[in-house]
């Protein structure tokens, strides 16, 4: 069995795709995957197996001899990067059951493969995360990707699920839309500085500001059109409940919230009081140190 983290964005969805930096945490949710041996064509069981799941996941398992098996802990297609943390645990699980050593060169290029089937274009921030297992600074070169893991300590999220669920592939493309625009490329910049902020608050541990900082993010986000009146409502609701801060998380057109705050357990009741799904999650880091380097993925 091999688990591989979800993730939330604290900024830089998006902006990313155009080389800007991103801040992601991994999560405690994620993907357990299970490979075993099987005389015959390869199948998979899990939540959500359609055809083009199934194809994704033939582009790492052989057409014979393996049944896959999936367990999900987080909401799928919601902005938590289920479709990533599949793919990195797949691609762990494959090479572990073949007794073959994976470099995380390799691991991130097979996770981009399968992400690139799911979803076109991808920055490739979500597998980056969630093969890393950390907090990362992530960036989008033109050879590649870089990244800086971040020290992020042990934080509680609150996720509020606005209900519906957004297509990356198509907020992305809706988005290339007004890429042309100087209110576009202003947003950009203002969102590069943002990710630099928020670098800043988190070596300064100030969890008020990284909160602010995020509603500023969400506002960047409203402003590129990818957030919903049922996204805004939950982020209204949350800051005058009091949060530090709230954003949709992903590439929105729907999806969940992420919450930060010192009483996300009153937060989280009022939500589900009011018929939202709700849940508190907490931020990940993997005790392998030796992903704690920069690096930098040429493809
Ligand atoms: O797939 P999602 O909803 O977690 O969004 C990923 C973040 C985007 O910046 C919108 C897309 C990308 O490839 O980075």
């Amino acid at each position: 069995m091999t688990f591989a983290p979800g993730k939330i964005i604290l900024t830089g969805e998006h902006s990313v795709v155009y080389g800007k930096p991103a801040i992601a945490l991994a999560i405690d949710k994620g993907i357990e995957t299970i490979a075993t041996r099987f005389e015959g064509s390869s199948y998979c069981t899990g939540p959500v197996v359609d055809e083009t799941l199934w194809k994704a996941i033939r582009t790492i398992v052989p057409e014979y001899g393996f049944k896959i098996t999936f367990r999900s802990s987080l909401p799928v297609g919601k902005g938590m990067g289920s479709s990533a943390a599949l793919s990195v645990s797949l691609c762990r699980e494959m090479a572990r059951i073949q007794s073959q050593d994976l470099s995380l060169k390799a691991l991130l290029e097979q996770a981009m493969k399968m992400e690139t089937f799911f979803h076109g274009r991808p920055s490739g921030l979500d597998h980056t995360v969630s093969a890393l297992g950390k907090a990362v600074l992530f960036q989008k070169t033109t050879t590649g990707t870089k990244w800086d893991p971040i020290d992020f300590p042990t934080v509680d999220v609150l996720i509020v699920d606005s209900g519906t669920t957004g297509s990356t592939a198509e907020m992305v493309a809706k988005v290339a839309m007004y890429a042309h625009t100087a209110k576009f490329q202003s947003i950009l910049s203002k969102m590069e500085m943002l990710s630099m902020q928020i670098v800043e608050a988190i070596t300064l541990n100030d969890f008020n500001l990284i909160g602010q900082l995020c509603t500023q993010n969400h506002q960047y986000l409203k402003e590129l059109g990818v957030s919903t009146p049922a996204i805004n409502d939950i982020v209204d609701s949350a800051l005058e409940l009091g949060a530090w801060g709230a954003k949709l998380s992903g590439s929105g057109g729907g999806g969940i919230v992420m919450i930060l705050g010192d009483e996300l357990s009153k937060l989280k009741r009022y939500y589900v009081e009011n018929g939202y799904d709700a849940f508190i999650t907490h931020s990940y880091s993997t005790t392998e140190s030796s992903i704690d380097k920069h690096g930098i993925h040429n493809v």
